[in-house]
């Protein structure tokens, strides 16, 4: 009953753009927390001499920018959207998502200044290396802004909560340093103070805002060739599928409103016998970031030890952001993972799930990756 697997899955690179840029993000984090405290007394207690602290801050950041190298690197071998090294540089000039990506490129571009005027720090001066020193700073809010707003993770739990610790750090390495500060600066403590709190409120606004809302992988500017194959018209300019992706973050700032997304799954299963055979019914919730269900009915004559001659199947996979309900046929099955199509309002797309069967609880859990197809 297995035809051979009719679509290549997401990419490897696509996996590892994303989990370069959830530790790149960490990283970064990491080094601004050691920048600001670093300079404090208390960083210098025994244990953990100033040079220590400076030393763990040079060598994270240049782990950073190691990081990011491959970020990029694997963005652009990914190949699903049209993003070139050029992207990386250059700000705001990219065909894909202009504004998230280029806030990227920007805070890339930031970074290595850092790093090229820190190798040069004698010749440049303390003074201006200090002032450039400072601006590289700016490249954390920048990249949490890039990381939100194009992450394929953003609506799901870990990502989020990874950025919420990374801004809860940040805040709280500010304000330290804030309370800490010498004699004379007491003036700058209140609009500082306010200052952080400000920005870290405009974050979470834009964040429950944008990305968290359907619709954002077009609204972010995802061109229109990528977006599933959704007819605008049909679609009523809603977000094209994968909006609906799980991982894909609903905002599926990654693919999501659009093409590949995936998710977590769970539900149940059930078998119940008719004539000529049995019927298993399996249940499904999209989590992880997506809402919907996905259910799956398998119709065949059951095999001596266990699983099903499949001779017939039924497909529904409904979620928040699709246009419509999208219903189709499994095209294969080998063991407890299975390749499907489904259509509605216009786009096809190719759902490849792998489930894990309890068979005392009859509960099922999984991951979904859905691609869209000519
Ligand atoms: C300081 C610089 C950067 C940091 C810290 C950073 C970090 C991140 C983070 C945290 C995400 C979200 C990952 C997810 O949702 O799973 C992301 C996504 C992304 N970044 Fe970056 N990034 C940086 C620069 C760049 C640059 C220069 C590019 C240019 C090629 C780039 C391309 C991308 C792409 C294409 C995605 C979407 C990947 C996907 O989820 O499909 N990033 N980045």
């Amino acid at each position: 009953m297995s035809a051979p697997l009719a679509a290549a899955g997401p990419s490897a690179y696509w996996y590892l753009s994303r989990g370069t840029g959830a530790v790149a993000l960490l990283l970064l984090t990491a080094s601004v927390v050691l920048g600001v405290l670093g300079s404090l007394r208390f960083a210098a207690a025994p244990r953990w001499p100033r040079f220590a602290i400076d030393a763990l801050h040079r060598d994270v950041s240049l782990l950073v920018i190691a990081l990011l190298l491959l970020h990029i690197l694997t963005s652009v071998l990914d190949g699903f959207a049209p993003i070139t090294l050029t992207d990386a540089v250059i700000p705001f000039a990219s065909a894909y998502r202009p504004l998230w990506l280029g806030l990227g490129a920007l805070s890339f571009d930031l970074l290595l200044a850092l790093v090229i005027t820190s190798l040069v720090r004698r010749r440049l001066g303390y003074r201006a290396w200090r002032a450039i020193h400072w601006l590289a700073y700016a490249s954390w809010p920048v990249a949490v802004l890039h990381g939100l707003g194009t992450g394929t993770d953003t609506k799901v739990w870990w990502m989020l909560g990874l950025t919420i610790v990374c801004v809860g750090a940040v805040l709280v390495a500010v304000w330290v340093r804030i309370g800490r500060a010498g004699a004379g600066s007491e003036r700058l403590r209140m609009p500082a103070f306010v200052l952080t709190l400000a920005s870290v409120a405009g974050i979470a606004i834009f964040t429950l805002a944008g990305p968290l809302q359907g619709g954002w992988a077009r609204r972010a500017g995802t061109p229109q060739s990528l977006l599933a194959g959704t007819a605008p018209a049909a679609n009523g300019g809603a977000s094209a599928p994968s909006s609906a992706g799980g991982t894909a973050g609903g905002a599926a700032p990654g693919r999501a409103g659009a093409a590949r997304f995936s998710a977590e799954l769970r539900g149940k299963i059930s078998q119940s016998s008719v004539a000529g055979g049995a019927v298993v019914d399996i249940s499904l919730r999209l989590a992880g970031g997506a809402r919907g269900r996905l259910r799956v009915r398998l119709g065949g004559a059951p095999i001596p030890g266990g699983g099903l001659s499949l001779t017939g199947s039924q497909v529904d996979l409904t979620a928040d952001s699709l246009p419509a309900v999208m219903q189709g046929q499994i095209v294969s099955l080998q063991g407890q993972e299975f390749l499907a199509r489904v259509s509605g309002a216009g786009s096809t797309l190719e759902l490849r799930a792998s489930l894990s069967i309890d068979n005392q609880t009859n509960a099922v859990t999984g991951t979904l990756t859905a691609t869209p197809a000519g």
